[in-house]
C-alpha cells in the first residue's frame, strides 16, 4: 500500500513537488510490480483547508472552480511524466466525504475524542472565525514579521494563532479578537508511550519494530522531538464552509481539520479503485502482511508519523506504516523554490518545452533527489546530466551495439562463443545489477538505485571500447559474435533495470530490440535476449540538450521571478477600513460642457443619487461633451472639493486608463441606479 501525499489542488506542480514526493513514490511502486507484487499505488487532490480558500479569495472564484481547475491539470502533468498511480482521487468526492464522516463517528463512538471550548481569533469584520493560514503576525520564535498562525516559513518553526505577537487578520487588516467557540481534538497527550515506543524499538501488536534504526535519521529525529516536547491535544475541527462537514448535531457551521480529513483520502481512494477493480479494499490497510508506505517531503512528517497513526491505531483494526521515507526541498538554481515569487520550474512548462524527455526529467530529479538533505535543481547540471550520462554513456552504448547488430548481423543476435575474462566480468555486472538496484530501492535510497543501474551502462560502454569488436570482425568474427550476444544482454537488462526510473525510454528500448519488457526476476540473465532473436531498427534514445534551450530556460525563470510589467507597481497596501472610507457610487451625467481655455477638462454635471453636483474631469481629450450625456459612471463621493480652473469640482469620476493614457469611463455592466454604491 504506497501513498503519495495528496497535493493541494491550489495550484500548479513545480519541481519541487516532484523532486519531494512523486518521482520517488512512483520509481518504488514500479519496481515493486516489476517484481510482480501485489501494489496499490494511490494518489489525489487535497481539495480542502485554508490553501485552497485563500486562493479562491485572492482570485475572486469560489473554492470549487480553483480545485477543479487544479484537479485536472496535476492530474495530467502526473500521467504525462508516467507517474503510475493506480487512482488519482479528489478530497471533495461525496464518497470521501461519507468515508471521512463515519471513520470520525467511529472514533466519536469509541471515545477517541475530548470536546472543548476554546478562544479561537474571530473577524468581526468578516463575522467569521480565522483559520490558523488566515492570521499573520510576527514569529514568537525568531521575530520574523509574516509568520503564519500554523507556521513560520522563515525558522520552520509550527505555532498556534494564539503565539503570534501582533496578530493580524487577513482579511481586515484588523487585530482579530478572541472568540469562544467548541471543537472537537484528538488528544495526542494520551498516546505519546505507544509512539515514542513504536518510534524507537519496541513492540506493536505483537511485532518488533525497531524504526529508529530502519527510517530515515530525519524522520525519527522530527518525530521524537515532538513527542519529546510533550504531545497537546489537536483541534481536528474548523469552523469553515468549506470541508468535509462534522456529521453531530451540535456542529453546525464546523467542519474537519483538512489535516484530518486528507490522509483519510488515502482510505477513501483505495476503497473506490478496489470497487472499480474487484479488489477487496481491507486487504490493503487491514491485513498484517501488507506494508503501507507514505511518501512526502519533510513539512508533512508529524501529520504521518504522529496524528495519523494515532487515528489508524484508535480505529484499531488498521495497520501502521512501515516506513515513512520523507524527502527534504529542492532548491532551483541555488535558491528557494518560492511559489509567490515564481521562482519555480512548473511541470507543464516542462512538458510543453521538452516533449519527448519526460524521462530526462524523472532521470535528473531521482539524481538529485533531496533524500536526506536539501539539494538543488539547477539547467546546466541538468543539461550535462543528459549529454553526459544519457546520451555519451546510456545511449552511445545502445546505439553502438544495435547499429551493430544490424550491421554485422542484419538485427539478429548472434550465439556466444568460448568466454574471456572480460566477458565474465561484464556478465557478473549483469548478474549484480538488478540486485543491487533492488536492494537500494527496498531501502528507499534511490539516488543509489539509480546509481547502480547506470553502472551497468557504463560497465557496456567501457566492454565495448576494451574489446573492439569493430576491430576484430574481418579477423576473429567467432569473437565479435561472443560480444556482440554479451552487448545484448546488457542492452536488454539495462531496458529492465531502468523501468522504475524511465519507464517510456525502457519501453522504447523494448521496442527497438524486439522484445516484451521483462519482469524484474527474469534480469540479472545474461541469456534475457535469445540466439536468432530478430531486433528492430535502433532509433536515438536520448536527444542532446544544446545551450540555446538552456538559455531560453534560465531566461525565462529570471524573467518569470521579476514579472517585467508595462503596468505600475502596485501602491502600498492599505487595510480594509482604508479602503471602505471611501464613498463610491454610481453617478448618471446629466450636462457636460467644455471648460473654457482647457483642452483636457470637461466641466459635468452628476446625478449621484443622493443630490446633483459639479464635477471637473479630465477627459476632453477621450470623449465629446454631447456624447456623454446619459453615461453611467463611478463617482467617489466624499473626496474633498477643490477648484480646477475656477469651478469647484465635487467629487472625481472613476476612469480606467491604459499605458497610452487612453481614458474610459468605468460603469456597471448591469443598468443601475445612480446613487447604487461602489465597493
Ligand atoms: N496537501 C498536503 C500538502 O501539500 C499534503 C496532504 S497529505 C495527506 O502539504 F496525507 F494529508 F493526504
Ligand atoms: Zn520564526
Amino acid at each position: 500500500m504506497i501513498t503519495a501525499a495528496l497535493p493541494y489542488a491550489n495550484g500548479p506542480l513545480h519541481l519541487g513537488h516532484l523532486a519531494g514526493v512523486y518521482i520517488s513514490a512512483d520509481i518504488y511502486a514500479r519496481f515493486l510490480r516489476s517484481n510482480n507484487e501485489d501494489v496499490a499505488f494511490i494518489c489525489g487532490s487535497d481539495e480542502h483547508g485554508a490553501a485552497i480558500t485563500l486562493r479562491a479569495k485572492k482570485e475572486g472564484k469560489t473554492p470549487k472552480e480553483i480545485v477543479d481547475v487544479y484537479h485536472q491539470s496535476n492530474k495530467e502533468v502526473f500521467k504525462q511524466l508516467g507517474v503510475s498511480f493506480d487512482y488519482y482521487d479528489r478530497t471533495s468526492e461525496d464518497h470521501h466525504h461519507k468515508t471521512a464522516q463515519e471513520l470520525f463517528l467511529e472514533l466519536e463512538n469509541k471515545g477517541a475524542f475530548i470536546k472543548k471550548e476554546s478562544e479561537q481569533y474571530f473577524d468581526k469584520a468578516f463575522n467569521q472565525f480565522l483559520a490558523d493560514r488566515y492570521i499573520t503576525g510576527t514569529c514568537p520564535k525568531c521575530g520574523a514579521e509574516d509568520a503564519y498562525g500554523d507556521q513560520c516559513e522563515k525558522c520552520g518553526s509550527a505555532l498556534s494563532p494564539t503565539e503570534l505577537i501582533n496578530p493580524i487578520s487577513t482579511l481586515s487588516g484588523k487585530t482579530p479578537e478572541l472568540k469562544k467557540t467548541t471543537h472537537w481534538y484528538m488528544p495526542l497527550d494520551r498516546h505519546e508511550k505507544w509512539l515514542s515506543e513504536w518510534m524507537q524499538k519496541g513492540n506493536y501488536k505483537g511485532e518488533q519494530v525497531h524504526h529508529v534504526k530502519d527510517w530515515k535519521n530525519q524522520v525519527v529525529g522530527q518525530c521524537m522531538s515532538w513527542i519529546n516536547a510533550g504531545l497537546q491535544p489537536r483541534a481536528i475541527t474548523r469552523d469553515l464552509d468549506w470541508g468535509v462537514e462534522v456529521p453531530m448535531k451540535d456542529a453546525e457551521g464546523k467542519v474537519l481539520y483538512v489535516w484530518f480529513d486528507a490522509p483519510i483520502g488515502y482510505i477513501s481512494a483505495t476503497k473506490k479503485w478496489a470497487t472499480e477493480n474487484e479488489k477487496n479494499w481491507e486487504d490493503y490497510w487491514k491485513n498484517n502482511d501488507t506494508n503501507l508506505v507514505h511518501f512526502l517531503a519533510k513539512d508533512n512528517i508529524v501529520f504521518h508519523t504522529i496524528i495519523f497513526p494515532v487515528i489508524l491505531a484508535e480505529l484499531g483494526d488498521y495497520i501502521l506504516p512501515k516506513n515513512v521515507p520523507a524527502n527534504e526541498f529542492l532548491n532551483l538554481e541555488g535558491q528557494k523554490l518560492s511559489t509567490s515569487r515564481n521562482w519555480a520550474v512548473w511541470g507543464k512548462d516542462y512538458l510543453n518545452d521538452f516533449p519527448g524527455q519526460e524521462d530526462v526529467l524523472r532521470y535528473v530529479l531521482c539524481a538529485i533527489s533531496p533524500e536526506n538533505k536539501d539539494s538543488d535543481f539547477s539547467w546546466k547540471d541538468f543539461q550535462a546530466r543528459n549529454n553526459n550520462e544519457l546520451g555519451a554513456i546510456f545511449g552511445n552504448f545502445v546505439n553502438r551495439t544495435l547499429v551493430l547488430t544490424q550491421k554485422y548481423y542484419d538485427g539478429v543476435v548472434p550465439e556466444k562463443n568460448e568466454l574471456l575474462d572480460v566477458d565474465k566480468e561484464a556478465m557478473e555486472v549483469i548478474a549484480q545489477t538488478p540486485k543491487l538496484v533492488a536492494h537500494a530501492i527496498r531501502s528507499f535510497r534511490f539516488r543509489d538505485a539509480l546509481s547502480e543501474a547506470m553502472k551497468l551502462a557504463r560497465a557496456g560502454n567501457k566492454y565495448l571500447a576494451d574489446s573492439e569488436p569493430w576491430k576484430l570482425v574481418k579477423t576473429d568474427p567467432e569473437r565479435v559474435k561472443t560480444i556482440m550476444n554479451i552487448a545484448m544482454q546488457i542492452t536488454a537488462n539495462l531496458a529492465v533495470v531502468f523501468e522504475p526510473f524511465m519507464p517510456h525510454k525502457s519501453a522504447d528500448l523494448a521496442a527497438m530490440i524486439n522484445l516484451d519488457l521483462p519482469k524484474w526476476n527474469e534480469a540479472g540473465d545474461s541469456d534475457l535476449i535469445k540466439k536468432g532473436h530478430q531486433i528492430n531498427k535502433p532509433q536515438i534514445l536520448f536527444k542532446k540538450i544544446e545551450d540555446a534551450q538552456i538559455d531560453e530556460q534560465i531566461t525565462k525563470l529570471k524573467e518569470a521571478s521579476k514579472k517585467p510589467s508595462k503596468f505600475p507597481p502596485m501602491k502600498d497596501e492599505i487595510t480594509f477600513d482604508e479602503f471602505m472610507k471611501m464613498d463610491i457610487r454610481v453617478g448618471t451625467i446629466t450636462a457636460a460642457e467644455k471648460v473654457e481655455k482647457a483642452d483636457k477638462l470637461l466641466k459635468l454635471t452628476v446625478d449621484t443619487g443622493i443630490d446633483t453636483r459639479t464635477v471637473v474631469s479630465g477627459i476632453a481629450e477621450h470623449y465629446n461633451a454631447e456624447d456623454i450625456v446619459g453615461q453611467k459612471v463611478s463617482v467617489l463621493l466624499n473626496l474633498a472639493p477643490r477648484k480646477i480652473r475656477g469651478v469647484e469640482s465635487q467629487g472625481m469620476i472613476l476612469m480606467a486608463e491604459t499605458e497610452e493614457g487612453e481614458l474610459a469611463f468605468v460603469s456597471p455592466t448591469k443598468d443601475l441606479e445612480a446613487g447604487n454604491t461602489i465597493r
